[in-house]
C-alpha cells in the first residue's frame, strides 16, 4: 500500500483519501490499485457500509498523474486507471464523495459514478481532456449529457471549461455545497446517515438506478480504447510535454 493513499474504517464507514498534496493528489498507479484494494475489502466486509472518498489539501485531485501518462506513452503501458473505473462503475456498496478543492480530468469524471457528493464552496469541476489531446473516460462522454444536457457537456467535454461549486449544485451534479471549513463534519456525517441505514435495501437501491444506463460498460469500454490510442498520439505528446516544460502547448502544426 502507498502512502499517497489513507484507507481508515470508522463506524460503518470506510475513509478513502487520495494523499499526494504535493502534487495536487495527481493519481499514480499505486494509488489507482490501493483504491481498487480498498473497494475490494470493502465489498467483503459486511461491517463496511458506505465509502467516502476524499484528498488532502487545496486539490481533491488534479486527475491522472501527467508525467505516468508520458510514461505509458513511451513504454505502451497498460492503463492502470482500467481496473480502477471497473471498480468504481460496478461498486455496490454506497460511495459518497467531499470534494476538497479542484476536480480535474478523471476527478470530475469519477465523481459520476458517486452516489452522493458534497463540495466545499471552493470546489471546482473541470474535464481538460481534448486540450491533452485526449478522449473523455469513465463513461463520461454518456454520463455527462444526460446528467447536465448535451450544451453545458459540451462546454465541460469539448472546451474544458470549469464548473463551479454553485454551477455544480445549480445543475443537479452536487448534493450538497458547504463552506470549506464545514466539509469533512458534512461529508462524515451523511455517510454515516447511509451506514445506519438498512444495507441490503441500499444496495438494490443503487443497482436499481444504475439499470437506468445499461450501455455504460460498454461506452467506458469504447472510451478507454480510444483514449489509448490518443496517448500516443503527437497531439498528446505536446500537451504533456508543455505540462511539464511549464509552458502552452503549440497545436497549430496537427491538421
Ligand atoms: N500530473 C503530474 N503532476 C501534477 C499534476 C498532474 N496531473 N497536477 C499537478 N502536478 C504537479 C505540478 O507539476 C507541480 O509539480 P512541481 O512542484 O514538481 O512543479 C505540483 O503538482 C503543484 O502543481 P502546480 O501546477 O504548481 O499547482 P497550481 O496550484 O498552480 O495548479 C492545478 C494546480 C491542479 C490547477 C494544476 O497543477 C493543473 O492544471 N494540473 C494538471 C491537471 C490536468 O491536466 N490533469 C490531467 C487530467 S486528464
Amino acid at each position: 500500500m502507498t502512502e499517497d493513499l489513507i484507507v481508515s474504517t470508522a463506524e460503518g464507514t470506510m475513509e478513502i483519501r487520495f494523499n499526494r498534496p504535493e502534487k495536487k493528489n495527481a493519481l499514480t498507479r499505486a494509488m489507482y490499485a490501493g483504491v481498487v484494494d480498498a473497494f475490494a475489502s470493502a465489498e467483503q466486509d459486511p461491517a463496511v457500509r458506505a465509502i467516502l472518498l476524499t484528498g488532502t489539501g487545496d486539490t481533491f485531485t488534479s486527475g491522472n498523474d501527467i508525467s505516468d501518462f508520458q510514461r505509458r506513452a513511451e513504454a505502451r503501458n497498460d492503463s492502470a486507471a482500467s481496473p480502477f473505473l471497473t471498480a468504481l462503475s460496478t461498486l455496490t456498496k454506497p460511495l459518497v464523495a467531499a470534494v476538497n478543492g479542484a476536480a480535474i480530468g478523471v476527478g470530475t469524471t469519477m465523481l459520476a459514478h458517486c452516489d452522493l457528493i458534497v463540495a466545499a464552496r471552493s470546489a471546482r469541476f473541470v474535464m481538460p481532456f481534448t486540450r491533452l489531446g485526449l478522449v473523455p473516460e469513465a463513461g463520461s462522454s454518456l454520463l455527462f449529457p444526460q446528467l447536465l444536457g448535451h450544451q453545458k457537456a459540451a462546454a465541460l467535454l469539448l472546451l474544458g471549461d470549469t464548473l463551479t461549486a454553485e454551477d455544480a449544485l445549480a445543475a443537479g451534479f452536487v448534493y450538497q455545497v458547504v463552506d470549506d471549513a464545514a466539509l469533512m463534519d458534512a461529508a462524515r456525517a451523511l455517510t454515516r446517515r447511509i451506514a445506519i441505514l438498512p444495507p441490503q435495501a441500499i444496495r438494490e437501491t443503487k443497482h436499481l438506478m444504475r439499470r437506468g444506463k445499461p450501455d455504460l460498460t460498454g461506452r467506458i469500454a469504447e472510451e478507454l480504447v480510444l483514449f489509448r490510442e490518443r496517448l500516443h498520439s503527437p497531439e498528446a505528446a505536446e500537451a504533456f510535454a508543455a505540462f511539464m516544460e511549464k509552458r502552452a502547448p503549440d497545436f497549430s502544426r496537427f491538421g
